[in-house]
Protein backbone atom coordinates (compact mmCIF):
# COMPACT_ATOMS: atom_id res chain seq x y z
CA UNK A 1 0.00 0.00 0.00
CA UNK A 2 1.41 3.20 -1.11
CA UNK A 3 -1.58 4.84 1.38
CA UNK A 4 -1.71 3.15 4.51
CA UNK A 5 -4.15 3.75 7.40
CA UNK A 6 -4.07 2.48 10.59
CA UNK A 7 -6.43 -0.82 11.02
CA UNK A 8 -8.36 0.99 13.74
CA UNK A 9 -9.17 3.74 11.46
CA UNK A 10 -13.46 4.81 11.45
CA UNK A 11 -14.51 4.90 7.84
CA UNK A 12 -17.99 5.51 6.97
CA UNK A 13 -19.76 8.59 6.13
CA UNK A 14 -22.15 11.20 7.57
CA UNK A 15 -25.70 12.48 6.97
CA UNK A 16 -28.54 14.25 9.10
CA UNK A 17 -31.81 13.43 10.23
CA UNK A 18 -33.98 16.09 8.30
CA UNK A 19 -31.63 15.38 5.39
CA UNK A 20 -32.26 11.67 5.14
CA UNK A 21 -35.21 10.93 7.20
CA UNK A 22 -38.59 11.61 5.28
CA UNK A 23 -41.62 12.11 6.53
CA UNK A 24 -44.15 9.37 7.35
CA UNK A 25 -47.71 9.86 8.70
CA UNK A 26 -48.73 9.80 12.02
CA UNK A 27 -44.80 9.51 12.69
CA UNK A 28 -45.44 12.11 15.40
CA UNK A 29 -42.80 14.23 14.66
CA UNK A 30 -43.22 18.03 15.38
CA UNK A 31 -42.17 20.39 12.40
CA UNK A 32 -38.77 22.23 12.53
CA UNK A 33 -37.63 25.45 10.24
CA UNK A 34 -37.35 22.98 7.52
CA UNK A 35 -39.98 20.95 7.42
CA UNK A 36 -41.71 24.80 7.38
CA UNK A 37 -39.83 27.03 5.20
CA UNK A 38 -39.38 24.06 2.60
CA UNK A 39 -43.14 24.50 2.24
CA UNK A 40 -43.43 28.40 3.03
CA UNK A 41 -40.67 29.60 0.98
CA UNK A 42 -40.65 26.86 -1.25
CA UNK A 43 -39.27 29.25 -4.10
CA UNK A 44 -36.27 28.69 -2.65
CA UNK A 45 -35.65 25.35 -2.58
CA UNK A 46 -34.30 23.45 -5.76
CA UNK A 47 -36.95 21.76 -7.73
CA UNK A 48 -39.31 22.70 -5.11
CA UNK A 49 -38.86 19.38 -2.51
CA UNK A 50 -39.50 19.73 0.55
CA UNK A 51 -38.26 17.89 3.77
CA UNK A 52 -40.89 15.17 3.25
CA UNK A 53 -39.64 13.19 0.51
CA UNK A 54 -36.05 12.95 2.04
CA UNK A 55 -33.60 9.29 1.10
CA UNK A 56 -36.40 7.16 3.60
CA UNK A 57 -34.35 6.57 6.05
CA UNK A 58 -37.13 6.54 8.57
CA UNK A 59 -38.42 3.24 6.63
CA UNK A 60 -35.22 1.99 5.03
CA UNK A 61 -32.64 1.95 7.80
CA UNK A 62 -32.12 -1.51 8.12
CA UNK A 63 -31.16 -1.79 4.79
CA UNK A 64 -29.68 1.00 4.44
CA UNK A 65 -27.81 -0.06 7.48
CA UNK A 66 -26.70 -3.56 5.20
CA UNK A 67 -25.50 -1.61 2.42
CA UNK A 68 -23.62 0.38 4.75
CA UNK A 69 -22.05 -2.88 5.91
CA UNK A 70 -21.90 -3.92 2.38
CA UNK A 71 -19.38 -0.97 1.33
CA UNK A 72 -16.58 -1.63 4.45
CA UNK A 73 -18.30 1.42 7.05
CA UNK A 74 -17.08 0.46 10.43
CA UNK A 75 -18.70 3.91 11.51
CA UNK A 76 -21.53 6.08 10.69
CA UNK A 77 -22.75 9.75 11.89
CA UNK A 78 -26.42 11.04 11.72
CA UNK A 79 -28.02 12.98 14.04
CA UNK A 80 -31.25 12.87 16.25
CA UNK A 81 -34.04 14.83 14.75
CA UNK A 82 -34.61 17.27 18.00
CA UNK A 83 -38.49 17.95 17.03
CA UNK A 84 -39.06 13.85 16.00
CA UNK A 85 -37.81 13.39 19.72
CA UNK A 86 -39.88 16.47 21.28
CA UNK A 87 -42.46 17.78 18.71
CA UNK A 88 -42.73 20.86 20.40
CA UNK A 89 -38.96 21.16 21.35
CA UNK A 90 -39.58 20.72 24.86
CA UNK A 91 -42.45 18.81 26.84
CA UNK A 92 -43.79 15.67 25.56
CA UNK A 93 -41.29 12.90 24.07
CA UNK A 94 -42.64 11.64 21.19
CA UNK A 95 -42.40 7.57 22.09
CA UNK A 96 -42.39 6.58 17.94
CA UNK A 97 -39.00 8.80 17.73
CA UNK A 98 -37.29 7.24 21.12
CA UNK A 99 -38.01 3.96 19.31
CA UNK A 100 -36.85 4.74 15.87
CA UNK A 101 -33.64 6.00 17.30
CA UNK A 102 -33.51 2.99 19.59
CA UNK A 103 -33.84 0.43 16.81
CA UNK A 104 -31.49 2.63 14.16
CA UNK A 105 -28.60 2.35 16.90
CA UNK A 106 -29.10 -1.11 17.58
CA UNK A 107 -28.87 -2.06 14.64
CA UNK A 108 -25.88 -0.01 13.49
CA UNK A 109 -24.22 -1.95 16.87
CA UNK A 110 -25.40 -5.15 15.41
CA UNK A 111 -23.72 -4.51 12.27
CA UNK A 112 -20.62 -3.78 13.84
CA UNK A 113 -21.03 -0.21 12.79
CA UNK A 114 -20.08 2.28 15.31
CA UNK A 115 -22.66 4.90 15.76
CA UNK A 116 -21.57 9.00 15.59
CA UNK A 117 -24.32 10.93 17.28
CA UNK A 118 -24.75 14.72 16.87
CA UNK A 119 -27.42 16.39 18.50
CA UNK A 120 -28.26 19.47 16.08
CA UNK A 121 -27.48 19.78 12.63
CA UNK A 122 -29.75 23.07 11.61
CA UNK A 123 -32.63 21.97 12.34
CA UNK A 124 -34.60 24.09 14.80
CA UNK A 125 -37.98 22.95 16.17
CA UNK A 126 -40.52 25.56 14.84
CA UNK A 127 -42.33 25.89 18.13
CA UNK A 128 -38.74 27.49 19.76
CA UNK A 129 -38.31 29.18 16.77
CA UNK A 130 -41.13 31.13 17.19
CA UNK A 131 -39.81 32.39 20.52
CA UNK A 132 -36.59 33.24 18.27
CA UNK A 133 -34.70 29.84 17.94
CA UNK A 134 -30.86 30.30 19.13
CA UNK A 135 -31.42 34.11 19.71
CA UNK A 136 -33.35 33.79 22.64
CA UNK A 137 -31.37 32.64 25.73
CA UNK A 138 -34.35 30.46 27.06
CA UNK A 139 -33.91 28.01 23.99
CA UNK A 140 -30.31 27.49 25.73
CA UNK A 141 -31.83 25.38 28.51
CA UNK A 142 -34.39 23.98 25.80
CA UNK A 143 -31.50 22.51 23.92
CA UNK A 144 -30.10 20.96 27.32
CA UNK A 145 -32.80 19.50 28.54
CA UNK A 146 -33.06 17.77 24.93
CA UNK A 147 -29.65 16.78 25.29
CA UNK A 148 -30.07 14.91 28.72
CA UNK A 149 -32.39 13.53 27.11
CA UNK A 150 -30.41 12.24 24.37
CA UNK A 151 -27.76 10.92 27.02
CA UNK A 152 -30.34 9.24 29.22
CA UNK A 153 -32.30 7.49 26.55
CA UNK A 154 -29.00 6.26 23.89
CA UNK A 155 -25.78 7.32 26.34
CA UNK A 156 -25.57 3.63 27.39
CA UNK A 157 -24.75 2.71 23.58
CA UNK A 158 -23.79 5.38 21.55
CA UNK A 159 -19.48 6.06 22.68
CA UNK A 160 -19.34 9.44 19.97
CA UNK A 161 -21.08 12.16 20.56
CA UNK A 162 -21.19 15.25 18.83
CA UNK A 163 -23.39 18.75 20.07
CA UNK A 164 -23.64 19.82 17.01
CA UNK A 165 -23.22 19.97 13.27
CA UNK A 166 -21.19 23.68 11.91
CA UNK A 167 -21.94 25.70 14.58
CA UNK A 168 -21.36 29.12 12.69
CA UNK A 169 -23.66 27.86 9.88
CA UNK A 170 -27.33 28.69 11.68
CA UNK A 171 -25.51 32.35 12.48
CA UNK A 172 -24.14 32.71 9.53
CA UNK A 173 -26.61 31.08 6.95
CA UNK A 174 -29.78 31.95 8.97
CA UNK A 175 -29.14 35.83 10.56
CA UNK A 176 -26.93 37.28 7.96
CA UNK A 177 -26.27 36.13 4.64
CA UNK A 178 -30.39 34.96 3.91
CA UNK A 179 -29.71 31.64 3.48
CA UNK A 180 -31.70 29.46 5.89
CA UNK A 181 -34.60 30.55 7.84
CA UNK A 182 -35.57 33.33 9.47
CA UNK A 183 -33.82 34.72 6.67
CA UNK A 184 -32.74 37.53 8.93
CA UNK A 185 -29.72 39.79 7.78
CA UNK A 186 -28.63 41.26 10.95
CA UNK A 187 -24.67 40.72 12.21
CA UNK A 188 -25.49 41.74 15.77
CA UNK A 189 -28.10 39.25 16.20
CA UNK A 190 -26.30 36.54 14.07
CA UNK A 191 -23.38 37.36 16.84
CA UNK A 192 -25.87 36.49 19.51
CA UNK A 193 -26.90 33.21 17.50
CA UNK A 194 -23.30 32.29 17.45
CA UNK A 195 -22.36 32.60 21.08
CA UNK A 196 -25.75 31.12 22.32
CA UNK A 197 -24.85 27.92 20.78
CA UNK A 198 -21.43 28.08 22.05
CA UNK A 199 -23.56 28.31 25.41
CA UNK A 200 -25.79 25.93 24.29
CA UNK A 201 -22.77 23.30 23.35
CA UNK A 202 -21.11 24.09 26.54
CA UNK A 203 -24.43 23.21 28.54
CA UNK A 204 -24.73 19.98 27.03
CA UNK A 205 -20.96 18.56 27.94
CA UNK A 206 -21.37 19.54 31.49
CA UNK A 207 -24.02 17.63 31.82
CA UNK A 208 -22.39 14.76 29.56
CA UNK A 209 -19.62 15.19 32.31
CA UNK A 210 -21.98 14.84 35.00
CA UNK A 211 -23.48 11.59 33.74
CA UNK A 212 -19.91 10.14 34.24
CA UNK A 213 -20.98 8.07 30.61
CA UNK A 214 -17.82 6.74 29.40
CA UNK A 215 -18.30 8.23 25.69
CA UNK A 216 -16.67 10.83 23.87
CA UNK A 217 -18.24 14.08 23.40
CA UNK A 218 -17.28 16.51 20.76
CA UNK A 219 -18.25 19.03 18.24
CA UNK A 220 -18.46 19.07 14.21
CA UNK A 221 -16.99 22.29 12.83
CA UNK A 222 -16.42 23.46 9.19
CA UNK A 223 -13.18 24.85 8.87
CA UNK A 224 -12.75 26.83 5.88
CA UNK A 225 -9.08 27.44 5.52
CA UNK A 226 -8.05 30.90 4.36
CA UNK A 227 -5.27 31.81 1.48
CA UNK A 228 -4.47 35.19 0.79
CA UNK A 229 -4.19 36.35 -3.08
CA UNK A 230 -0.62 37.14 -2.39
CA UNK A 231 1.90 38.05 0.44
CA UNK A 232 1.25 41.91 0.55
CA UNK A 233 0.10 43.15 3.74
CA UNK A 234 -3.02 44.30 2.79
CA UNK A 235 -3.87 40.69 1.46
CA UNK A 236 -2.41 39.00 4.73
CA UNK A 237 -4.68 41.36 6.77
CA UNK A 238 -7.85 40.66 4.90
CA UNK A 239 -6.94 37.26 5.33
CA UNK A 240 -6.36 37.65 8.68
CA UNK A 241 -10.19 39.20 9.22
CA UNK A 242 -11.70 36.61 6.96
CA UNK A 243 -10.14 33.93 9.59
CA UNK A 244 -11.39 35.72 12.52
CA UNK A 245 -14.38 36.21 11.68
CA UNK A 246 -15.26 32.72 9.86
CA UNK A 247 -12.79 30.36 11.78
CA UNK A 248 -10.99 31.57 14.78
CA UNK A 249 -14.30 33.12 16.44
CA UNK A 250 -15.83 29.55 17.42
CA UNK A 251 -12.46 27.16 17.22
CA UNK A 252 -10.99 29.42 19.34
CA UNK A 253 -14.38 29.73 21.50
CA UNK A 254 -14.56 25.41 21.70
CA UNK A 255 -11.09 24.92 21.56
CA UNK A 256 -8.93 27.07 23.52
CA UNK A 257 -12.00 28.55 25.72
CA UNK A 258 -12.35 31.97 24.49
CA UNK A 259 -13.29 34.45 21.64
CA UNK A 260 -10.12 36.21 20.11
CA UNK A 261 -8.98 39.24 21.54
CA UNK A 262 -8.73 41.39 18.53
CA UNK A 263 -12.68 39.84 17.24
CA UNK A 264 -13.34 41.75 20.74
CA UNK A 265 -11.89 44.50 20.04
CA UNK A 266 -13.37 44.75 16.04
CA UNK A 267 -16.93 44.13 17.46
CA UNK A 268 -16.75 46.93 19.82
CA UNK A 269 -15.50 49.28 17.58
CA UNK A 270 -18.26 48.50 15.48
CA UNK A 271 -20.81 47.98 18.25
CA UNK A 272 -21.62 44.94 17.46
CA UNK A 273 -20.63 42.91 20.31
CA UNK A 274 -23.21 40.58 21.92
CA UNK A 275 -23.77 40.30 25.60
CA UNK A 276 -21.37 38.28 27.06
CA UNK A 277 -21.55 37.79 30.69
CA UNK A 278 -18.68 36.65 33.08
CA UNK A 279 -20.65 33.17 33.58
CA UNK A 280 -21.10 32.71 30.32
CA UNK A 281 -17.04 33.28 29.71
CA UNK A 282 -16.44 30.84 32.42
CA UNK A 283 -18.30 28.54 31.24
CA UNK A 284 -16.44 28.61 27.85
CA UNK A 285 -13.07 28.68 29.32
CA UNK A 286 -13.94 25.60 31.40
CA UNK A 287 -15.59 23.50 28.69
CA UNK A 288 -13.38 20.81 27.37
CA UNK A 289 -14.03 18.50 24.13
CA UNK A 290 -12.79 15.21 23.46
CA UNK A 291 -12.89 14.63 20.07
CA UNK A 292 -13.49 17.42 16.87
CA UNK A 293 -15.14 16.70 14.05
CA UNK A 294 -13.53 18.60 10.58
CA UNK A 295 -15.71 19.17 7.98
CA UNK A 296 -13.60 20.06 4.78
CA UNK A 297 -15.36 20.79 1.20
CA UNK A 298 -13.08 24.05 0.04
CA UNK A 299 -10.69 26.71 0.47
CA UNK A 300 -11.44 30.78 0.93
CA UNK A 301 -8.95 33.11 -0.65
CA UNK A 302 -9.44 36.67 0.01
CA UNK A 303 -7.65 39.70 -1.08
CA UNK A 304 -7.68 43.24 0.14
CA UNK A 305 -10.59 45.28 -0.30
CA UNK A 306 -11.39 46.86 -4.02
CA UNK A 307 -13.86 49.59 -2.61
CA UNK A 308 -15.15 50.44 0.73
CA UNK A 309 -18.44 49.24 2.09
CA UNK A 310 -21.42 50.80 1.31
CA UNK A 311 -22.00 52.72 4.90
CA UNK A 312 -25.65 52.35 4.54
CA UNK A 313 -24.63 48.49 4.12
CA UNK A 314 -25.35 45.52 7.16
CA UNK A 315 -21.92 45.12 9.07
CA UNK A 316 -20.56 42.29 8.02
CA UNK A 317 -17.26 40.27 8.24
CA UNK A 318 -17.07 41.26 4.07
CA UNK A 319 -16.15 44.55 4.95
CA UNK A 320 -12.92 43.60 5.82
CA UNK A 321 -12.20 41.19 2.56
CA UNK A 322 -13.29 40.63 -0.98
CA UNK A 323 -13.38 37.27 -1.94
CA UNK A 324 -10.56 36.13 -4.61
CA UNK A 325 -11.04 34.10 -7.49
CA UNK A 326 -7.38 32.59 -8.17
CA UNK A 327 -6.90 32.08 -11.90
CA UNK A 328 -6.64 28.68 -12.78
CA UNK A 329 -8.18 27.57 -9.54
CA UNK A 330 -9.96 24.18 -10.08
CA UNK A 331 -13.67 23.93 -9.82
CA UNK A 332 -16.50 22.06 -8.82
CA UNK A 333 -18.98 23.81 -11.02
CA UNK A 334 -21.90 22.04 -10.60
CA UNK A 335 -21.41 23.07 -6.79
CA UNK A 336 -19.34 26.45 -7.46
CA UNK A 337 -16.80 25.65 -5.07
CA UNK A 338 -13.16 25.18 -5.76
CA UNK A 339 -11.34 21.60 -4.55
CA UNK A 340 -8.37 21.96 -3.43
CA UNK A 341 -7.30 18.71 -1.80
CA UNK A 342 -3.88 20.13 0.36
CA UNK A 343 -6.44 22.47 1.78
CA UNK A 344 -7.10 18.88 4.33
CA UNK A 345 -3.51 19.11 5.35
CA UNK A 346 -3.27 22.99 5.88
CA UNK A 347 -5.91 22.21 8.67
CA UNK A 348 -4.10 18.90 10.08
CA UNK A 349 -1.65 21.44 10.90
CA UNK A 350 -3.31 23.96 12.10
CA UNK A 351 -5.73 21.68 14.37
CA UNK A 352 -1.56 20.12 15.13
CA UNK A 353 0.07 23.62 15.76
CA UNK A 354 -2.37 25.71 17.15
CA UNK A 355 -5.06 23.66 18.58
CA UNK A 356 -2.96 21.59 20.84
CA UNK A 357 -3.09 18.64 18.41
CA UNK A 358 -6.32 17.10 19.72
CA UNK A 359 -7.96 14.31 18.68
CA UNK A 360 -9.98 14.62 15.24
CA UNK A 361 -11.44 13.45 12.75
CA UNK A 362 -13.02 14.20 9.39
CA UNK A 363 -16.08 14.41 9.57
CA UNK A 364 -17.43 15.97 6.24
CA UNK A 365 -15.40 15.73 2.43
CA UNK A 366 -16.87 14.92 -0.52
CA UNK A 367 -17.96 16.02 -4.03
CA UNK A 368 -21.33 17.25 -5.17
CA UNK A 369 -22.10 16.71 -8.60
CA UNK A 370 -25.63 17.63 -10.57
CA UNK A 371 -26.90 15.66 -13.32
CA UNK A 372 -24.83 12.60 -11.94
CA UNK A 373 -27.02 9.99 -14.03
CA UNK A 374 -25.55 10.77 -17.37
CA UNK A 375 -22.16 9.43 -15.80
CA UNK A 376 -24.29 5.73 -15.65
CA UNK A 377 -23.09 3.23 -17.61
CA UNK A 378 -25.25 -0.60 -16.93
CA UNK A 379 -27.03 1.07 -14.08
CA UNK A 380 -24.07 2.36 -12.09
CA UNK A 381 -22.97 5.17 -11.65
CA UNK A 382 -19.85 5.57 -13.46
CA UNK A 383 -17.62 8.38 -10.61
CA UNK A 384 -14.24 7.93 -11.35
CA UNK A 385 -14.07 12.12 -10.18
CA UNK A 386 -15.18 11.34 -6.93
CA UNK A 387 -12.82 7.99 -6.84
CA UNK A 388 -10.24 10.80 -7.84
CA UNK A 389 -10.94 13.49 -5.14
CA UNK A 390 -11.31 10.94 -2.40
CA UNK A 391 -7.46 9.47 -3.17
CA UNK A 392 -6.28 12.83 -3.72
CA UNK A 393 -7.53 14.22 -0.07
CA UNK A 394 -6.57 11.07 1.51
CA UNK A 395 -3.24 11.19 0.10
CA UNK A 396 -3.09 15.01 2.06
CA UNK A 397 -4.64 13.75 5.04
CA UNK A 398 -2.26 10.62 5.08
CA UNK A 399 0.69 12.84 4.80
CA UNK A 400 -0.56 15.10 7.57
CA UNK A 401 -0.81 12.16 9.93
CA UNK A 402 2.83 10.48 9.23
CA UNK A 403 3.85 14.12 10.26
CA UNK A 404 1.96 13.64 13.53
CA UNK A 405 -2.03 14.95 13.02
CA UNK A 406 -3.77 12.96 15.43
CA UNK A 407 -6.74 11.92 12.72
CA UNK A 408 -8.92 9.24 13.66
CA UNK A 409 -10.97 8.71 10.90
CA UNK A 410 -12.80 9.42 7.54
CA UNK A 411 -16.11 9.97 6.61
CA UNK A 412 -17.15 11.12 3.06
CA UNK A 413 -20.43 13.26 2.86
CA UNK A 414 -22.52 10.95 2.39
CA UNK A 415 -23.79 7.52 1.98
CA UNK A 416 -26.88 7.77 -0.14
CA UNK A 417 -27.56 10.75 -1.92
CA UNK A 418 -29.72 13.13 0.43
CA UNK A 419 -31.26 16.64 0.42
CA UNK A 420 -30.04 19.53 1.40
CA UNK A 421 -30.88 22.50 2.11
CA UNK A 422 -31.71 25.21 -0.73
CA UNK A 423 -30.49 22.78 -3.44
CA UNK A 424 -32.81 19.95 -2.21
CA UNK A 425 -31.47 17.01 -4.55
CA UNK A 426 -29.66 19.00 -7.24
CA UNK A 427 -26.11 17.79 -6.06
CA UNK A 428 -25.48 13.95 -5.57
CA UNK A 429 -22.60 13.31 -3.09
CA UNK A 430 -23.78 9.61 -2.48
CA UNK A 431 -21.55 6.64 -2.19
CA UNK A 432 -25.24 4.85 -3.07
CA UNK A 433 -27.72 6.71 -5.84
CA UNK A 434 -31.05 7.40 -4.94
CA UNK A 435 -33.41 7.29 -7.37
CA UNK A 436 -36.10 10.16 -6.17
CA UNK A 437 -39.12 8.97 -8.40
CA UNK A 438 -38.70 4.79 -7.31
CA UNK A 439 -36.63 4.93 -4.15
CA UNK A 440 -34.32 2.31 -4.90
CA UNK A 441 -30.78 2.78 -3.70
CA UNK A 442 -28.02 1.74 -5.84
CA UNK A 443 -24.49 1.52 -4.93
CA UNK A 444 -22.20 3.68 -7.21
CA UNK A 445 -18.93 3.12 -8.63
CA UNK A 446 -17.02 5.29 -5.41
CA UNK A 447 -18.97 2.76 -3.03
CA UNK A 448 -17.14 -0.46 -4.34
CA UNK A 449 -13.92 1.41 -4.37
CA UNK A 450 -14.46 2.31 -1.25
CA UNK A 451 -15.40 -0.55 0.20
CA UNK A 452 -11.45 -1.90 -0.67
CA UNK A 453 -10.08 1.02 0.42
CA UNK A 454 -11.57 -0.26 3.63
CA UNK A 455 -10.54 -3.84 3.25
CA UNK A 456 -6.95 -2.62 2.38
CA UNK A 457 -6.87 -0.34 5.23
CA UNK A 458 -5.63 2.19 2.29
CA UNK A 459 -4.61 2.34 -1.49
CA UNK A 460 -2.18 1.74 -4.10
C1 LIG B 1 -22.18 20.51 4.95
C2 LIG B 1 -23.41 20.22 5.77
O1 LIG B 1 -21.74 21.79 5.22
O2 LIG B 1 -22.32 20.50 3.57
C3 LIG B 1 -24.35 19.22 5.11
O3 LIG B 1 -23.07 19.75 7.05
C4 LIG B 1 -24.51 19.59 3.63
O4 LIG B 1 -25.55 19.24 5.81
C5 LIG B 1 -23.14 19.50 2.98
O5 LIG B 1 -25.45 18.82 2.96
C6 LIG B 1 -23.15 19.74 1.47
O6 LIG B 1 -23.71 20.97 1.18
P1 LIG B 1 -24.68 21.17 -0.06
O7 LIG B 1 -25.38 22.44 0.15
O8 LIG B 1 -23.82 21.17 -1.26
O9 LIG B 1 -25.58 19.99 -0.03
Amino acid sequence: MTTEFPKNFFWGAASSATQSEGREPHDGKGENIWDYSSKEFNFRFYDGVTTEHTSYFYQDYKEDIQRMKEIGFNSFRTSISWSRLFPDGVGELNQKGVDFYNQMIDELLAQGIEPFINLYHFDMPIKLQEIGGFENREVIQAYADYARTCFELFGDRVNYWFTFNEPMIPAEAGYLHDRHYPYVVDFKRAAAVLHHIVLAHCEAVKIYREMKLSGKIGIIMDVIPVYPRSQHPADLEAAEMADLFYTKSINDAILKGKYPDKLKSVLLEYDQLPEVTTTDTALIASTKIDLLGINYYRPRRVKAKECLPNPQGVFSPEWFFDNYEMPGRRMNTSRGIEIYPKGIYDIAKKIQNEYGNIDWFVSENGIGIQEEEQFMENGIVQDDYRIDFLKEHLTYLNLAMKEGANCLGYHMWTFVDCWSWGNAYKNRYGFYRLDTETGEKTCKKSGHWFKKLTENHGFE
